[in-house]
């Protein structure tokens, strides 16, 4: 396929590029990756503007975008919504018809229920230029990818039948949103992995989006297995990775009010043993490989002894936000002109 052909692409969800461009955008992230380590300049993106918008919070989004900026030659600015007219209410559309019309790229984290989505895909609608998602309610594409970089360090390029336990952990800081394992879920079986997913009836992942993992799975040689049986999903897992995230999809509609929030609280409080622990751990195989896409619960979603262990490579899975954060922003923003 032609590089070019990414230039102007929207990155929104990892669904909508085709294993081709994201086989692009993986090859690109290891030759960043190399140039990086070799201090080698890499300048793609000279003189250019991204605009991020951060609603939420954000270590690694943040500076893996605003680092891979600089090193790309171009400029990122740093934004939340106390900073810029949308707090009095300006639209998705002005925001994006007009950031287009100054920069180079705008990316985004919305990460509010029924909201984040459908906020991206309206800026995406009136933007000339690429509209990242840093994370929305569905989906995470730039953690996606860097999880699947990062696998494919550890066990090669060939992740056919490769056994990955996606799994519910408790938290208590906050109701993690769904779009870590949703995005993970649709991704890994596009590339054959035998996925099994592990929560409580009670946190649940988005119908829609199991009932595309499934078929995207089948298509692609892939396998997924559900379960509400946190050990027997750690059985014989070559990767395990396990999260907290929120009960929203427990729910019809979920509204952010405190009849939700407190029936989520009440459900969270049943699950406290959900943690992966080195007992745990065992259970797995050998060759075991613990992931989190951070900031991790430590103490209720983890132990120490298990983060901080041999089989943890959450600090390797990190780094690669930047390399594959870098070759996004060139592909989607810069390519061939
Ligand atoms: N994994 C991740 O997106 O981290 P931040 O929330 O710190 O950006």
């Amino acid at each position: 396929m032609a590089a070019s052909l990414l230039k102007g692409k929207h990155f929104i969800s990892l669904q909508d590029w085709s294993k081709q461009e994201i086989n692009m955008a993986l090859e690109t992230s290891g030759d960043l990756k190399r140039k990086f380590a070799r201090g080698e300049k890499h300048r793609l993106l000279d003189d250019q503007t991204l605009f991020m918008m951060f609603f939420e919070q954000s270590t690694r989004t943040r500076n893996s975008m605003e680092a891979g900026m600089t090193q790309l030659g171009g400029h990122a600015h740093d934004l939340t919504p106390d900073k810029m007219q949308l707090s009095h209410g300006e639209s998705a559309k002005d925001t994006a018809m007009v950031l287009s019309r100054m920069g180079h790229g705008i990316a985004c984290r919305n990460c509010f229920y029924g909201i984040g989505n459908k906020y991206l895909n309206e800026m995406a609608k009136w933007s000339s230029v690429p509209i990242m998602s840093l994370q929305d309610d569905f989906y995470h594409p730039m953690q996606g990818i860097a999880d699947l970089m990062t696998i494919r360090e550890y066990f090669g390029i060939n992740t056919k039948g490769l056994k990955v336990t996606i799994s519910w952990a408790y938290a208590t800081s906050h109701a993690k949103p769904l779009s870590v394992p949703q995005t993970q879920l649709l991704l890994f079986g596009r590339y054959g992995m035998d996925v099994t997913v592990a929560a409580p009836k009670e946190f649940p992942l988005k119908k829609e989006i199991v009932d595309t993992s499934l078929i995207n799975a089948e298509k692609n040689g892939g396998k997924i297995t559900f379960t509400d049986d946190m050990d027997a999903a750690f059985e014989g897992a070559q990767i395990v990775i396990p999260k907290n995230w929120g009960g929203f999809a427990n729910f019809d509609n979920f509204v952010d009010d405190e009849k939700h929030r407190k029936e989520m609280t009440n459900n969270l409080q049943k699950y406290k043993n959900w943690i992966c622990d080195e007992k745990r751990m065992k259970l797995a195989a050998p060759e075991v490989k613990y992931m989190h896409a951070l900031p991790a619960d430590r103490g209720n979603e983890v132990t120490d002894a298990v983060i901080d262990g041999n089989s943890s490579i959450i600090y390797d899975e990190a780094e690669n936000r930047l390399h594959t954060a870098k070759a996004i922003m060139a592909l989607t923003m810069g390519g061939r002109r």
